[in-house]
């Protein structure tokens, strides 16, 4: 029998990765084995994911020489960044070089970077209708993935960009479910209008990043972006009224009252929001729902996805 590729998983204990090594782990006839980054080999997760039979190594995005030996005699990696640990898109182009720095030294075979839009072609700095932030940026955590692709493409790495988009699980983690308002009604709050807003559950995200590595050579060198769903905040209100037998209302902030909002990293979202509202035409364009169901058959819409988790979802 050939012996199986190994897929090194950068962030294998977290959402995206984490998706990406289960969905492999639970293949039995998989061609492929995990073998998962964690800079902690001894917590919880890490030791579940060696039980479920991934090898389990030391790396950290912050050092190179910790990801070469981790990238060594592997056919893929699956490469992520973590702004919200640090709100630094500094850091976060830092560690995207050095995840592509060492697949090149360690020839990987084909990489997948997990990346999004630069805002900054659709809306330049010197463009007013949104603030600038932290002297360089529209949307720090999109436009540092964007401009980070580079570090990827210019070392003629194969990598297939991967476009991702918001995760519900976001209603459960990062407290963007609905909430009582003054009158005790639920309020599902985003600043996008009646635009659409391409999403994803988490766990979906792992499950097409496998279906592009099920694929050899069709998407390298490609940029391929997904969704579960394009939903406008009226239609998630909708969704969440039924899952949850309570009426939730959608609640239209404007971009800037959402940019006030006393939560770290609330002005990076209200551009963000701003961005996938003002254009939102080339952002669902860009995350075909056909293209996410053709690598992973098992794509969640939103109703589906809520049948599994509204009990997870904080009402308060
Ligand atoms: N939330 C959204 O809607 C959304 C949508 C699209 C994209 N994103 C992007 O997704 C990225 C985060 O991915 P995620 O949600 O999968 O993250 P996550 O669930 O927070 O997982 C982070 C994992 O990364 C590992 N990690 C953290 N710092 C590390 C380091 N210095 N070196 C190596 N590993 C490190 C941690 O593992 P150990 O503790 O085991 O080392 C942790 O389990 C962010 O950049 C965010 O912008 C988020």
């Amino acid at each position: 029998m050939d012996k199986k590729k190994i897929i090194a998983i950068v962030g294998a204990t977290g959402a995206q990765g984490g998706s990406l090594a289960h969905a492999i782990l639970n293949d039995n006839n998989s061609e492929f084995t995990v073998r998962a980054l964690t800079r902690d080999v001894n917590s919880d997760k890490a030791k579940n994911l060696a039980k479920l039979g991934a090898e389990v190594v030391m790396a950290n995005v912050d050092d190179i020489e910790s990801l070469k030996p981790a990238f060594e005699g592997v056919y893929g990696a699956f490469c992520v960044t973590f702004f919200w640990e640090h709100f630094s898109p500094e850091k976060e182009k830092q560690h995207a070089k050095n995840m592509a720095e060492a697949a090149k030294y360690a020839d990987v075979k084909h990489v997948i970077w997990s990346s999004l839009d630069d805002t900054r072609k659709w809306v330049p700095l010197d463009d007013d209708r949104m603030p600038t932030l932290m002297g360089n940026y529209k949307v720090p955590h999109f436009d540092a993935k964007g401009e980070s692709n580079s570090y990827f493409t210019d070392l003629g790495l194969p990598v297939t960009i991967l476009n991702t988009c918001f995760y519900w699980e976001n209603m459960i983690y990062f407290g963007m479910g609905p909430k009582k308002g003054p009158d005790g009604k639920l309020l599902f709050t985003l600043p996008m209008g009646e635009a659409k807003l391409p999403s994803i559950s988490a766990e979906d995200i792992g499950k097409c990043a496998y279906g592009i590595f099920k694929q050899g050579s069709k998407y390298i060198n490609r940029t391929v972006g997904i969704a579960g769903e394009h939903l406008t905040g009226t239609q998630f209100a909708n969704s969440l009224s039924r899952a949850l037998g309570k009426e939730v209302v959608y609640n239209a902030v404007e971009p800037e009252v959402y940019r006030g909002f006393n939560f770290p990293g609330a002005e990076d979202l209200g551009n963000m929001f701003q961005f996938n509202r003002d254009f939102a035409e080339d952002y669902c364009a860009t995350r075909d729902l056909n293209v996410s169901r053709s690598l992973n058959p098992s794509l969640q819409d939103f109703d589906s996805w809520l049948v599994k988790n509204k009990e997870l979802i904080p009402l308060d």
